[in-house]
């Protein structure tokens, strides 16, 4: 899909049909959709296996429990999900390799599917503990090499920090930002320090024209990154 956003469905106010409407109406403009634990909360396991029906090999199906367990845990977690289609992983880095996320890439990728890694988050709190463990979370991506990470468009500076990070180490991750439009970055900044994906909530979803703002995000991710952007 030749587009950089990630559209993070966590409204739950709406019936599952809604959600069945935006994904039909969307897939055409975005890179893939976000499913965190609002959403299994409020819809269930039976949620996402109507919402599987609709599961393609062109987007990221990304499931967002941010996973902070040891290993078989995590692994019965997302077990379920991986067996309907969904493609994508969100798992904190500070938890470790040996015994946690080490054997949660491996039972991914047995399972085509991918790994993201919290690098840094996007609210302030952050600063408190995460970004200062920055460089042991940076190390921890360096052994293991995920498919991706995830990285805040509050602050973009970090964003550099860490694509600088990826680049000289030779690691292809991608990096995947939230931060966007609710918690104040402009749609475009964390693209145009870096990340592949702007992941976004609600600025689309509580929209009255969530079609009209994707095409014009889309535009503006264009004008950084050229037409072919993917
Ligand atoms: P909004 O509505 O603020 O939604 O655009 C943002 C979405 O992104 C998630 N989020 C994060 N996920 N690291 C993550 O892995 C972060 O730092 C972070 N900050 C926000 C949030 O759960 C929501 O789905």
């Amino acid at each position: 899909m030749n587009s950089r956003i990630i559209v993070a469905l966590d409204i739950t106010n709406k019936p599952l049909n809604w959600f069945i409407d935006f994904i039909n109406t969307t897939k055409k403009l975005v890179a893939g959709y976000k499913f965190g634990l609002p959403f299994l909360i409020r819809y269930g396991l039976e949620g996402f296996k109507e919402i599987s029906k609709l599961i393609d090999n062109k987007h990221y199906w990304i499931i967002d429990f941010k996973l902070a367990d040891i290993a078989p845990i995590m692994i019965n977690t997302v077990d379920q999900l991986v067996k309907i289609g969904y493609n994508t992983y969100i798992a904190h880095a500070f938890i470790g390799l040996e015994g946690g996320l080490l054997k949660l890439k491996e039972f991914l990728s047995k399972h085509n599917s991918k790994l993201l890694l919290v690098a840094s988050m996007s609210h302030k709190g952050s600063l408190d503990i995460i970004d200062k463990c920055l460089p042991h979370i940076l190390e921890a991506i360096k052994k293991l090499k995920p498919w991706g990470l995830v990285a805040p468009a509050t602050r973009p500076e970090r964003i550099v920090e860490i694509k600088n990070f990826l680049l000289e180490n030779n690691i292809p991750a991608k990096i995947f930002s939230p931060g966007i439009g609710a918690q104040g970055a402009a749609p475009g900044t964390a693209i145009r320090f870096g990340a592949d994906y702007e992941i976004i909530g609600r600025m689309i979803t509580l929209s009255n024209n969530p079609v009209k703002i994707i095409e014009e995000t889309n535009k503006i991710h264009k004008d950084i990154v050229g037409e072919d952007h993917r």
